[in-house]
This record gives structure tokens, C-alpha cells and sequence, in this order.
């Protein structure tokens, strides 16, 4: 599969550091109860204790892919605690989350290191989904797209623009607050990053991520250049879940 020829809508469940595998076993059984599969394209992130669950319940369905939250830039050494892209790729794992605000901000990760990252996981035949947005204080300063430009430019310095890649814009203050960009901010910086991946040479599908709910999904999903959603708190539950791959 190749993003530059496939327009199909990305529904991309990050969980963060929620679920126990037994949930996350749990979640699934519920979950393909309900789910009725369509065009779209959907990318579980779980904590990586529970890869190997994904691995049991969804490595052989058609359009549901899984992924890393975290790995780390070398394949194997005395890296305590870090996990290698090789070891995901040989879990099943087709992406890997990289740059999250919660990484940056919590963790201090840099754009040098997620772009080190960024090449690790295209080295080791995995899609990375390379995470960027500015915080209040810096959309309040107008410097929204100084950042975007610079973490694109710094994080993706790396980039084989001839493999896939996935984008996701998440404005920090929108994460986990119930706050959602509105339309024309998300329109706004989505064509931003349109530009700034053309002039890479990568037609990278473009996430929105921060509070995305059943209730506002359905406007979200027709801005211009929104090509799929990276969901927190929402994908946690199979019926929001859900909902919001429907609306
Ligand atoms: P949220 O999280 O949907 O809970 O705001 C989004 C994210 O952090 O990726």
C-alpha cells in the first residue's frame, strides 16, 4: 500500500498510556462485534505491552493496521527500556508514532532526536506518523506556522520522501482538553503543511488530532486537506470509537 495513490480516510486510535492487555483484549472482542468495515483505513496505537494482543486480534484484517507509540533510532543495543523498530516490525506492527506532543513536552524529545526516529522507522520498513502543533502561547504570539515550519523542516531533515509517511497536526492546547481547533484554524494550518510536504517532494496524508469527538468528527472530516484523524480519549470506547469512523 502507498499513501500517494490511496485517498481513503485514516482513523488512527492513540491510547496513550491506557489499558491492560486484558482491556485491550476486551476492547477488540466489543469492538468487531460492532464494526462494520468500510473504505476507511484504521491504525491502532496501544501502549506496547499490548502489541502482542493487536498482533492476536487484528494482524490479519483487511484496512486495520497497528503500530508503536514509541521506538527508539538504533535497531538493538544497551538501550534500557527502549524499544527497537525491527522488534515492532517483526510484532506486525505496520507504523510508529513519533513526536507526540506528550513526547516533546513530558519526555523532551527534540526535533533532532524525532528525526533520527523518523529515518529508523522508514529503515526498518515502517510507516512513521510524525506528530506536530504549536502550544497556546506561540498561536497567541502569531508564530503558529514559524513552528510548524521548523518542526517539519527539523524533524523530517531525514526523511525519505519516497516512502510513506503519515503527518499529524495537533495543536498542544486542543490535546485531552475538550478544546478542537476550529474549522478555518484547522483548514489554515492543514494547507500550511500541504505546502511545506510538496515542496519535500511527499504527498503525506495530513491528520488532525486534538479532542476529536462523534459530536464534531462529521465537520472536521470535510476540511480541506484533513485526511484522517489521530483520536485520544474518544478511541478508548468501541461505541465513540466508532461513531466517529461513521459520521
Ligand atoms: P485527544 O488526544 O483526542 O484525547 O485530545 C489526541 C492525541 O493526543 O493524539
Amino acid at each position: 500500500m502507498n499513501f500517494h495513490s490511496q485517498s481513503d480516510f485514516i482513523f488512527a486510535a492513540n491510547w496513550k498510556m491506557y489499558k491492560t492487555p486484558d482491556e485491550a483484549e476486551q476492547f477488540f472482542n466489543a469492538f468487531f462485534e460492532e464494526y462494520k468495515p468500510g473504505a476507511e483505513h484504521l491504525i491502532f496505537l496501544p501502549p506496547a505491552t499490548d502489541l502482542y494482543v493487536c498482533q492476536k486480534k487484528i494482524l490479519h484484517q483487511k484496512n486495520i493496521f497497528f503500530g508503536g507509540q514509541n521506538s527508539y533510532f538504533e535497531v538493538k543495543g544497551a538501550f534500557t527500556g527502549e524499544i527497537s523498530p525491527l522488534f515492532l516490525k517483526q510484532m506486525g506492527a505496520k507504523y510508529g508514532l513519533v513526536g507526540h506532543s506528550e513526547r516533546r513536552q513530558i519526555f523532551g524529545e527534540k526535533n533532532e532526536l524525532l528525526a533520527k526516529k523518523v529515518k529508523a522507522l522508514q529503515d526498518n520498513g515502517l510507516i512513521p506518523i510524525f506528530c506536530i502543533g504549536e502550544t497556546i502561547e506561540e498561536r497567541k504570539s502569531n508564530k503558529t506556522n514559524e513552528v510548524l515550519t521548523e518542526q517539519i523542516q527539523k524533524g523530517l531533515a531525514l526523511l525519505n520522501p519516497k516512502l510513506d509517511l503519515i503527518v499529524a497536526y495537533e495543536p498542544v492546547w486542543a490535546i485531552g482538553t475538550g478544546l478542537t481547533a476550529n474549522l478555518e484554524q484547522v483548514s489554515e494550518a492543514h494547507l500550511t503543511i500541504r505546502g511545506l510536504l510538496d515542496k519535500m517532494g511527499t504527498s503525506a496524508p495530513i491528520l488532525y488530532g486534538g479532542s476529536v469527538k462523534p459530536d464534531n468528527s462529521g465537520d472536521l472530516k470535510k476540511v480541506k486537506n484533513v485526511n484522517g484523524f489521530l483520536i485520544g480519549g474518544a478511541s478508548l470506547e468501541v461505541d465513540s470509537f466508532i461513531s466517529i469512523i461513521k459520521s
